[in-house]
């Protein structure tokens, strides 16, 4: 299958054409094989920058970035079943989903990853445990998946490797903010897993990727096309990420609140959307009372012993699941109190994000080190009354200058009103 020439393509593409799959297969072939240039690589995203892509354009550089490298072959009796997040603030989801739906007798091979400005990264948080490891060889994740029925790994440099070339070069030529990139980025690292389903969990607002519903939309039905162009059903929920999820940002303490959740202790709207996730992935998976079964789990425990046991798998303490208090701790703590009297009426859900940075809980570039102890833990929420001088939130810290700065973030995110603010759902809508 041989394409048009690169430069050709590039014009084609430019002019607004339609590439085929031998064009789209060229081109991603030529950028891991190093035959395309960088220049004539970016120059070809910003064509599908402007141009966007079609349908069988997706599909075709979404197959051959999945063709790039090796591919995961779980060998498991069970349904294979994923979640994809495009990731907000204080979002541990998959912490508590992966184990509590693998326990209901689905296989969640869930390849995740770091945090970047001002989202955090279920690895990080993940790695807050003594030992543990989110680095292994395609062999091992299949190892792991298929006799614990979970794991939850970044990616090795062999699984998609396509993918990380072209989003560095996305990166530094202000080409990410395609839904197309994004969609086939995105896609090509869950489809490579060799799923029976995957949901979406598309965050909508201003803590998220995606501040505008619009936007949300046609990631969403892109995202979904893609999947079904490839074979895999995909659902996705639209939630929304106006204020954090659940009262914990940083690393060590939104494991711990993960932990809380399957214990059936976790805060109303993080339980509520890992209740609706999990619901949507057992009925992917073919089963029926999907609400009934993640329920009983919850409430019996399993969910939490299936964490525990695959911490064990990946190296780690699994003891943290009964005892929270040996993940990492902040040495101080500063309290920001509410200045007015009446109610939360937002959330600047960014500023947040941004004051867990500060604070050492984030990192600025995938170089940086991030400090798993730090973090802030939010006392009151969107519509809550508060009185002047309650506590609205409390910083985590080691590093004071950090601290302070973080403290100016908490006190411009929080908006105090004197009437409650309308009701938002936490989820918007599901699209199938
Ligand atoms: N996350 C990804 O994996 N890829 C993108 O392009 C954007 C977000």
């Amino acid at each position: 299958m041989s394409g048009r020439p690169i430069r050709e393509a590039i014009r084609h593409k430019r002019d607004g054409g339609e590439l085929d799959e031998a064009d789209l297969q060229g081109f991603v072939s030529g950028v891991v094989a190093g035959s395309i240039p960088d220049y004539q690589a970016a120059a070809m995203l910003m064509a599908i920058y402007f141009q966007g892509m079609s349908d069988s354009e997706l599909a075709a550089l979404t197959g051959a970035m999945i063709r790039s490298g090796d591919r995961l072959n779980i060998s498991s009796d069970q349904p294979k079943v994923d979640k994809h997040s495009t990731g907000g603030v204080g979002d541990k989801v998959s912490l508590c989903l992966a184990p509590l739906v693998a326990s209901c007798g689905v296989t969640v091979p869930m390849m995740s990853g770091r945090g970047l400005g001002h989202t955090g990264g279920t690895l990080d948080k993940l790695e807050s445990i003594r030992g543990l490891r989110t680095a292994f060889s395609p062999k091992e994740f299949n190892r792991i998946a298929s006799r614990h029925g979970v794991i939850i790994a970044g990616q090795s440099d062999r699984i998609v490797p396509a993918d990380r070339i072209l989003y560095a070069l996305r990166d530094s030529t202000a080409t990410v903010s395609s839904i197309p990139l994004i969609s086939s980025s995105i896609m090509s690292k869950k489809l490579v897993e060799g799923l029976d389903g995957l949901v979406l969990d598309i965050k909508v607002g201003s803590g998220a990727f995606m501040r505008e519903i619009e936007d949300a939309r046609r990631l969403t039905e892109t995202m979904i096309g893609i999947g079904r162009a490839h074979g895999v059903a995909t659902r996705a929920l639209l939630t929304d990420m106006n204020q954090p999820l659940g009262r914990e940002v940083g690393n060590a303490n939104e494991l711990a609140e993960a932990i809380s959740v399957l214990r059936g202790q976790g805060p109303p709207d993080l339980t509520e959307i890992v209740r609706a996730l999990g619901i949507a992935m057992l009925e992917m998976a073919g089963y029926e009372d999907s609400a009934g079964l993640i329920d009983r789990h919850l409430a019996s425990g399993d969910g939490l012993k299936k964490l525990a046991e695959m911490i064990k798998a990946q190296g780690g303490d699994p003891r943290v699941v009964e005892e929270p208090g040996r993940l990492p701790q902040a040495a101080h703590t500063r309290r920001i109190r509410a200045w007015d009297t009446g109610y939360v009426t937002s959330i600047n859900t960014r500023d947040i994000g941004l004051a867990a940075l500060s604070l050492g809980a984030g990192r600025l570039t995938m170089k940086d080190q991030i400090d798993r102890g730090v973090g802030l833990t939010l006392s009151a929420k969107v519509g809550d009354r508060v009185t002047e001088g309650d506590v609205l939130v409390s910083l985590r810290f080691n590093q004071p200058p950090g601290a302070d700065r973080a403290a100016d973030l908490v006190r411009q995110a929080y908006t105090i009103g004197a009437l409650p603010p309308d009701p938002r759902p936490l989820i918007i809508e599901e699209c199938n």
